[in-house]
């Protein structure tokens, strides 16, 4: 069942690669640059049709419609149908499809897919990460040895002092920073030793739960900026990394 809904994510990532006009049709959403385009609407409705008829049962929670069915049941999938949607908009081809399955509440299977690199990021509870077919094991490395990536809360304008604040300590501890522009593909980047950690003050369900599994079961810590676990009913901070890396943010 799992490979079909691979198929799936796969299927809507070439929605996103014939996209053409993004710029007609673009509406704005609450909080300052947060739109939604046709296409967004396009992939999780196509999402939300075929992964109905593989789990009949199982209830929805979509960044571009809030549920279908009664949230949470059994099965509940957490759709972001275009992570990055700024990006998507101005072409910077650095934007994916985030589809995390939860079991009685727990997530225990997440697919994160960039079309534009036909990169597809995986996991099933239990049973590892992949990226394709590579399985995926973090190196314990230390902020000194690699590059951490950072969101700046675009939404939540009132978060940017804190968000550089934090910025400038792990700019001086890493080799360097980045800003993808994309949360779930972040949390990726740090399941596959691109990122030694990532961070950002608030974000929703939909950005990091399809990751959040992708990046545990690869070996990596995450959690909220407060050390708590994350929460998938509700949004929250999110730092993810090496475990090494983990530790050392909060000893900053
Ligand atoms: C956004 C992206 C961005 C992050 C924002 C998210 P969207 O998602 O993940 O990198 O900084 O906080 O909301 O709106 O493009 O799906
Ligand atoms: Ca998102
Ligand atoms: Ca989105």
């Amino acid at each position: 069942m799992f490979e079909n809904i691979k198929s799936v994510v796969k299927a809507a990532g070439d929605i996103m690669l014939k996209a053409h006009n993004i710029q007609n049709g673009i509406e704005s959403k609450e909080g300052r640059a947060n739109f939604v385009t046709k296409y967004d609407v396009e992939v999780q409705n196509y999402l939300f049709q075929e992964l109905h008829k593989l789990y009949p049962s199982a209830t929805f929670i979509g960044e571009e419609e809030e549920q279908k069915g009664n949230v949470p049941g059994e099965y509940c999938f957490i759709i972001d149908p275009i992570d990055g949607t700024t990006n998507f908009i101005f072409d910077y081809k650095h934007s994916a499809i985030s589809v995390g399955m939860l079991h009685d509440g727990q997530i225990v299977a997440g697919v994160v897919y960039n079309p534009y690199l036909n990169e597809l990021f995986y996991a099933e509870k239990g049973k590892g990460s992949y990226l394709n077919d590579r399985p995926l094991h973090m190196k314990n490395l230390q902020l000194r040895d690699g590059i951490v990536g950072f969101g700046t809360c675009p939404y939540y304008r009132e978060k940017a002092d804190e968000t550089f604040f934090i910025a400038r300590k792990l700019y001086d501890r890493a080799l360097d920073l980045r800003r993808s522009g994309s949360a779930a593909l972040d949390i990726c980047y740090v399941a596959a030793n691109r990122f030694v950690l990532y961070y950002e003050l608030l974000l929703s369900p939909w950005d990091y739960a399809a990751a959040s599994l992708i990046l545990t079961e690869a070996g990596g810590s995450i959690s909220t900026l407060d050390k708590n676990e994350l929460t998938f009913t509700a949004g929250c901070s999110v730092i993810a990394a090496t475990p090494s890396a983990h530790e050392e943010y909060f000893q900053l």
